[in-house]
């Protein structure tokens, strides 16, 4: 089955012989890919919505993969059981993606590695993660038709980051490279378009707003 750029670099990140649950995982395309990938992956692929589960269903079963691949509906970690290791959610805003781990902490004890891709706020679940168990291992971009996403991989552990490192990406800031620039590019356009149209009233967030434009630049010009 045909996969997106994005979808496809999320599932090459899985770890081999991991045991993953893919929250919010629509038409089950990524765990279709992760088990066809034979790095010995197994997948429950599941969903808080019917409609994107019957179709997952339909096109797990157009793969002959209803052994390898369990689909189950419920909200967010509720669908968890203990072989499992390895957690993705990706394709939804950081909001709901901090919600649904908050929602239930004491399960992601038991996780090893959380695969999250969230659309937006992606320095806030860092941050929500980071103090809850977790550090950042790797952090990649990834390019699909125009967007550029965020990948993050967390490990189960603790490390310390500043907040440039948490604004940036502590991984990201090291690697750098061609996709940081561009990324980080239209992030500094859409500040200064923001700045354009904020009324003068917000002077707090105009401040905040103009400091995260010059701490852009110090970094892409290097
Ligand atoms: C835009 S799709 C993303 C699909 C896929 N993960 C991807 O990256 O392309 C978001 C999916 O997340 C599901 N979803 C949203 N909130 C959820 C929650 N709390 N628990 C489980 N699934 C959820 C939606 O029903 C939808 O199918």
């Amino acid at each position: 089955m045909k996969i997106n750029a994005r979808l496809k670099k999320i599932g090459d990140l899985a770890p081999a012989n991991s045991f993953c649950l893919d929250i919010g995982c629509d038409h089950a395309l990524l765990d279709i890919y992760l088990v066809h990938k034979n790095k010995n992956i197994k997948a429950v692929a599941s969903d808080i919505a019917e409609g994107p589960l019957e179709q997952a269903k339909e096109n797990i079963k157009r793969e002959r993969l209803e052994k390898e691949i369990e689909v189950r509906l419920g909200d967010g970690l509720s669908t968890y059981s203990k072989e499992i290791d390895t957690i993705i959610i990706s394709g939804m805003g950081g909001r709901n993606i901090i919600g649904i781990c908050k929602k239930d902490l004491k399960i992601l004890k038991n996780i090893d590695t959380l695969i999250i891709s969230p659309n937006n706020y992606q320095e806030d679940v860092k941050r929500y993660l980071c103090k809850n168990g977790f550090y950042i291992e790797n952090e990649e971009f990834v390019k699909d038709k125009k967007f550029i996403y965020q990948i993050i991989i967390f490990k189960k552990g603790k490390r310390k980051y500043t907040n440039i490192e948490y604004f940036f990406g502590p991984v990201f800031l090291v690697k750098k490279g061609v996709l940081f620039r561009e990324y980080y590019e239209r992030e500094m356009k859409s500040r200064e378009i923001l700045l354009t149209i904020l009324p003068g009233k917000y002077k707090l967030k105009k401040k905040r707003i103009k400091k995260e434009i010059e701490m852009i630049k110090n970094e892409i010009e290097d």
